[in-house]
């Protein structure tokens, strides 16, 4: 038996008020932090969601006690008697976000073995400049047969500069400074809502962290850190999702809880297409226009237009009026959805593996297509809300890494959209996925 996503057509029946999920993207980062605190921490709103469980694996096998309480979305980590440096090449291979552990374990027990998390379909992803910052902090890193082995004597704060925002390496970086005597600087950090979510509790912790413009991060280390009760971020990702489930079936929906300026970019290209999108403290009301027009952008780190919203917003391109450009550049290689979408009759050309040309057309059409990343994912069942006829989406692994209950929120709001197990000899779509490590 396997399991797909059975999507239905949904159009104009889209609407209501929804909830959402606490931000996976904050939330791992925050649990590999508390590796830095003896005692027991308490996070409130974490997702239910697989990478969690994943993250909640490793941290176990490093010798910390986690209980989640998915009832009240409840999760108490306490890394009192933390023992463990070494994360093994399954678990580095299954989620990118496993060497987040490494800041806060070179920081607390001075050393960590690991494996890279290796390439993926949406591009290489290295990390260099982990390693790179991690060498001026004065950590030894050898690698052998792919096996890395960091140690240090003590990490020694510096001025730090990422080539690049990296989300990952800003994150990995700013942790193990909180532990690091002097004054560290991270120049050309990442400012994404996320990483601020993780400096919120870092700084609750007992940690000195301050935000000079632009985009330096200054970290006074502290000797050590405390336990907190930290409630984590809403997901403005989940967010930008829902609001396109919306846009793309003709849809009106209420969104409470986030802040729009988490998701200015997005929102205003929204308006660009037609859409009518109200903003009032911390709600998003939003109208599907009926005769949407196409918009061209390229994604960018915070404050630019979010890559992880470039495919769900690529579908909303395909049923626009005119044609657009999307420019993809913080991943190499993150279009590959199109070829999906193409199977539902979308009028997509890839002049390249960053840049798509799309003409926008009247109707999709429902199709057995690949999910084969999460956020590739969450844009194929949107198109299947918008799509004559049934829509069957394979690669469900990927959906449920990212999303706690997606599915449930959208039939909450109308749309005909349910996880269900068939015999995976009548999957039509090809069988061989590739892996994908957000
Ligand atoms: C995080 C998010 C992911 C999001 C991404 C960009 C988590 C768990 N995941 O991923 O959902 O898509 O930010 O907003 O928070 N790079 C290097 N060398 C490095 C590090 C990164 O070349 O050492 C490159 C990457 O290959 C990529 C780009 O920099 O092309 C951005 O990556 P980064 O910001 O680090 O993303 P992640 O932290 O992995």
């Amino acid at each position: 038996m396997e399991e797909i996503i059975l999507v239905e057509s949904s159009r104009d029946n889209i609407s209501g008020e929804v909830s959402l999920s606490g931000a996976k993207n904050a939330v791992l980062v925050i649990m590999a932090s508390l590796l830095l605190v003896k005692g027991k921490s308490t996070l409130k709103n974490v997702p239910d969601s697989a990478d969690v469980e994943q993250m909640i694996k490793l941290l176990t096998s490093l010798g910390v006690i986690v209980f989640f309480n998915k009832t009240i979305n409840t999760l108490q980590i306490d890394a009192t008697n933390l023992e463990s440096y070494s994360v093994d090449h399954v678990t580095m291979r299954k989620m990118r976000a496993s060497v987040l552990v490494m800041g806060p374990l070179l920081a607390r027990l001075g050393r960590i073995n690991l494996t890279y998390p290796g390439g993926c379909v949406i591009g290489a992803r290295p990390i260099d400049y982990h390693i790179k910052n991690f060498k001026r902090m004065g950590v030894a890193i050898h690698e052998e047969d792919g096996l890395l082995t960091a140690t240090t004597s003590g990490l020694k704060a510096q001025r730090l500069i990422l080539e690049y925002p990296s989300v990952g390496a800003t994150e990995n970086l700013l942790m193990a400074a909180t532990l690091a005597q002097g004054v560290t600087q991270i120049v050309n950090a990442a400012i994404e809502p996320e990483v601020l979510d993780l400096i919120a509790a870092l700084k609750q912790m007992g940690a000195k962290i301050d935000i000079i413009s632009p985009a330096t991060i200054v970290i006074t280390g502290v000797d050590q850190l405390n336990p907190i009760i930290h409630t984590v971020m809403n997901d403005r990702l989940e967010a930008g999702t829902l609001l396109l489930a919306a846009a793309v079936t003709g849809g009106e929906i209420v969104i409470r809880n986030m802040s729009s300026d988490h998701l200015d970019v997005f929102l205003f290209k929204l308006e660009e297409m037609g859409h009518i999108v109200k903003t009032y403290d911390d709600i998003i009301a939003f109208k599907a226009t009926k005769y949407p027009r196409a918009v061209s952008f390229k994604t960018a780190p915070f404050p630019g237009f979010p890559t992880d919203l470039q495919a769900p917003m690529m579908v909303a391109q395909c049923l626009a009026e005119g044609t657009s450009v999307i420019e993809e550049s913080v991943y190499e290689n993150r279009l590959v959805h199109a070829l999906e979408l193409q199977k539902m009759g979308a009028q997509i050309k890839l002049e390249s593996s960053t840049r798509a040309i799309i003409t926008g057309v009247n109707e999709l059409y429902g199709a057995d297509v690949i999910a084969t990343d999460i956020r590739a994912s969450a844009a194929l069942v949107i198109a299947g809300l918008a799509a004559q006829g049934t829509t069957q989406i394979s690669g469900v692994n990927h959906f449920r890494r990212g999303y706690d209950g997606f599915d449930g929120k959208l039939r909450q709001l109308g749309a005909k959209v349910n996880i269900i197990q068939i015999n995976s000899a009548n999957l039509v779509v090809n069988k061989k996925r590739p892996e994908d490590i957000i």
